[in-house]
């Protein structure tokens, strides 16, 4: 599927409103957790992506009653369902909440290898760590990996590193067991806290949310609820960068918690960017004078790994060096090869980018590898002159909902097929 950014006069007027849609790293973890009660649950905001809609059919293929429509997810629990996952679990990284899901509501589940873009090795060890902790045995087989315990029994779990996902999935893993645990060193990103609040309007209980240390204590039973999920802070992020673009130009986008992108909007204040917010909406404009900066990638609240690509092409538009260090994943650079295609001067040293400009950008044929570097790939091609065409476009919509009409809404003209 090849996303095509047409450039005509239209394009010299990047402005407009974008409404932020759900965020996906909340969808992919609160939907498995519906797992967890037998009742009826309502989830609103949630995000028509790609991610979502394959977890659905994972799901439903199982035996469970999920109806999806208008961002709203109605979930029904199928106590015949079966254990076994069939190899649709590869294709996104958040399947492995369905492991924490079902181990909280039925101490057993059979899981193949999960997916996820191709930003790094990507190992659950920390998870399955957490796992064992909590009384889980664990034996890997040619087909794939069977988790089952008696008893699910709490305990005392330190991360190695404040992962989102093995904090979230031990999480998912404790609540209906037997005692107390602790997850010491956890992720406190937004959809942690997100995910945590949803359990906690299930009936779990759950204290120090927001926090990296985060006590469960365990109960029998979780009951149905409506919860609505946080709006999504990166694809808020991409569309705001739009507004960066030109200086006569503003992008607002609305339905965003403002203090959820802290980090990126001090960034763009620091390169001389003009941001504006208000309650639950923020705008940006191009300033007139523009600064190269020195960017580091940084669990929460620190500048988000998954922002890394979304800045870049705004800093190839910098007079000045400016250099942005991945600090999470290894392999966080695919699209700097496409981004130099079009006109770039980036040079990669281990795991830094050293970004050189200002340089115009030339529309081209591009390849998108990973969901943030297809987006890091849009984003040149609104800011390059002519025609440009990115292949492989269905990662995008794993991640951004709407995406061509969202673009026409800023005077965007594009299309995808
Ligand atoms: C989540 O990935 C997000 N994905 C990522 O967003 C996000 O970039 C990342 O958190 C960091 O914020 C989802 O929520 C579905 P981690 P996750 O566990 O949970 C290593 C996007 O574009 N690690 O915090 O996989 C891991 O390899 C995606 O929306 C282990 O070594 O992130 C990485 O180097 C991209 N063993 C680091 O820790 C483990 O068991 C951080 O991973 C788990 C992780």
């Amino acid at each position: 599927m090849d996303l095509h950014i047409y450039k005509s006069n239209k394009n010299k007027n990047i402005s407009g409103t974008v409404k932020v849609s759900g965020a996906k790293n909340s969808a992919v973890a609160i939907i498995p957790a519906c797992l967890l009660t037998d009742e009826q649950v309502i989830l609103e905001n949630i995000p028509d992506i790609t991610d979502v809609r394959n977890l659905i059919k994972i799901i439903t293929d199982m035996g469970h009653f999920i109806s999806f429509e208008n961002n709203i997810l109605s979930f029904k629990r199928n106590s015949k369902a079966k254990y076994h996952f069939k190899d649709s679990i590869n294709k996104l990284r958040g399947s492995y909440y369905l492991i924490g899901s079902y181990l909280g509501y039925r101490k057993k589940i059979f899981f193949h290898q999960c997916g996820g873009c191709n930003i790094g090795s990507r190992p659950i060890n920390y998870h399955q760590n957490g796992f064992k902790l909590l009384n889980v045995k664990i034996k890997e087989t040619k087909k794939g990996t069977l988790y089952q315990a008696k008893k699910l029994l709490g305990n005392l779990i330190k991360l190695d590193f404040p992962s989102v996902g093995a904090t979230i999935n031990i999480m998912l893993a404790s609540v209906l067991a037997k005692g107390n645990t602790i997850i010491e060193n956890a992720a406190i990103e937004p959809e942690v806290t997100d995910v945590a609040n949803f359990l906690i309007k299930m009936g779990a209980y759950i204290t120090g949310v927001g926090t990296n240390r985060l006590v469960i204590s365990g109960t029998n039973k979780l009951h149905g609820t409506r919860y609505r999920i946080i709006s999504d802070r990166i694809e808020a992020a991409t569309y705001l960068a739009l507004g960066c673009i030109n200086d006569n130009q503003p992008v607002t986008i609305t339905n965003i918690d403002p203090t959820l992108l802290t980090s990126f909007i001090d960034t763009l204040k620091a390169i001389g960017h003009i941001v504006t917010i208000n309650n639950n909406s923020i705008t940006a404009l191009k300033g007139k004078t523009l600064s190269p900066v020195a960017i580091k990638t940084a669990i929460y609240p620190g500048f988000s790994t998954d922002l890394g690509p979304i800045i870049t092409p705004l800093l190839t538009q910098i007079e000045g060096t400016s250099t942005l260090t991945e600090t999470i994943f290894e392999r966080r650079f695919n699209h700097i090869g496409d981004l130099n295609k079009m006109g770039a001067d980036i040079t990669i040293s281990e795991n830094t980018i050293i970004i050189n400009g200002n340089t115009p950008l030339t529309g081209s044929k591009v390849t998108c590898q990973d969901l943030r570097g297809g987006a890091s790939l849009l984003i040149a091609a609104i800011i390059a002159k002519n025609h440009t065409i990115i292949r492989n476009a269905d990662i995008i919509k794993r991640g951004y909902e709407k995406p061509i009409a969202k673009l026409k809404n800023l005077n965007i003209v594009a299309s995808i097929n």
